[in-house]
């Protein structure tokens, strides 16, 4: 099976079992996991804040930050197909019973569309409090905020009083892919998510970034979601592993998705965007045909809308996997 649906799907290595088999645990919810409160640490100091919050799921991690941040009632600005707005269930409008406005097309906007759309404050209409930016973007195809107009965003949120939560559910993908250091794409905003459980290989967890303060509230918020988890230092200490041993590696990935990319525009299907990072989008109009065509070739790949696939490249798919994967494409075009 050759499995592209998502930087998910990765399995621990003989290496990560073994740390999470010796893990240092005790009870989280008392603050004495100190596999847990290491990984906090050195959460926090590789994205440049106070502190950090160890949490079960990517989803969790935004849903807190937006909790901590915004009031009812409160509006949150967020690019078009942001995690947050098509994939986390209702999450914000249930959980926080905020409005998510969503700006521009391609999931990055402009500080001008920032500012036009954040209502004047008057009795009549619901205050903008928090931008929420995502990075990599991944209905935008693995894409990467141009780094002067993500900080210009940040910086008219800020002018304005509003708080900035960035989803770096893959922020790792986009710091090796770009150059700019995770710490860089942290430093404009109040709140940081990233996943452990993507492009990084860890079998499970999240975590939250911000100051002492927003953490504290966040902290409060993942009780009161049901977060709270006991001996959680087993996981966490796959997590410490990936952050010591899979972030360089990530560049394999985004090689890997280049090398999908170009085979498949080299058998007639057609890639937009170019990838970035390890997602990548191609498009075909007999997309049922060719996914069931694909499915009985043991390649899974995801049709995230009518007419586009989205295929994602991980550590357990090598360069090997990625041409296999393309000889099978390349017969089931000729079958279908
Ligand atoms: C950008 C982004 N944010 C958040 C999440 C949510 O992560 P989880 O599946 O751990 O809830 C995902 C998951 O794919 C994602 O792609």
């Amino acid at each position: 099976m050759i499995d592209l649906r998502s930087d998910t799907v990765t399995k621990p290595t003989p290496a990560m079992r073994r740390a999470m088999a010796e893990a240092e645990v005790g009870d989280d919810v008392y603050g004495e996991d100190p596999s847990v409160n290491r990984l906090q640490e050195e959460a926090a100091r590789l994205v440049g804040k106070e502190a950090a919050l160890y949490v079960p799921t990517g989803t969790m991690a935004n849903q807190l930050a937006i909790r901590a941040q915004t009031s009812h009632g409160d509006v949150v600005l967020a690019g078009a197909g942001a995690h947050i707005l098509r994939y986390e269930s209702g999450a914000a409008a249930a959980l926080s019973g905020v409005q998510i406005k969503s700006l521009g097309v391609d999931g990055t906007f402009t500080a001008q569309q920032a500012t036009a759309a954040i209502p004047p404050r008057d009795h009549h209409n619901s205050p903008a409090t928090l931008v929420a930016l995502e990075n990599t973007h991944n209905a935008g195809g693995g894409s990467i905020w141009p780094i002067e107009h993500f900080e210009a965003v940040a910086a008219a949120a800020h002018e304005r009083g509003l708080k900035v939560h960035l989803d770096g559910a893959r922020l790792f993908n986009a710091a090796v892919a770009s150059g700019v250091p995770a710490a860089r794409w942290a430093a404009k905003c109040d709140s940081v998510s990233f996943c452990f459980s993507k492009g990084l290989g860890a079998p499970v967890g999240s975590i939250v970034c911000g100051s002492h303060v927003t953490i504290e509230r966040i902290h409060r918020f993942r009780k009161m979601f049901g977060g709270g988890m006991r001996q959680a230092g087993v996981i966490a200490a796959a997590a410490r592993y990936a952050l010591t041993n899979n972030i360089d590696r990530l560049e394999h990935d985004h090689a890997n998705a280049r090398r999908l990319a170009e085979g498949l525009e080299s058998i007639g299907l057609r890639v937009d965007p170019a990838p970035r990072t390890n997602i990548v989008l191609f498009h075909s109009d007999r997309d049922t045909e060719l996914l069931r065509a694909l499915e009985s070739s043991n390649v899974l790949v995801s049709l995230m809308r009518p007419g586009t696939f989205r295929a994602v490249t991980h550590m357990d798919v090598d360069s090997e996997a990625i041409d296999e994967a393309l000889d099978h494409c390349r017969q089931a075009l000729t079958a279908i």
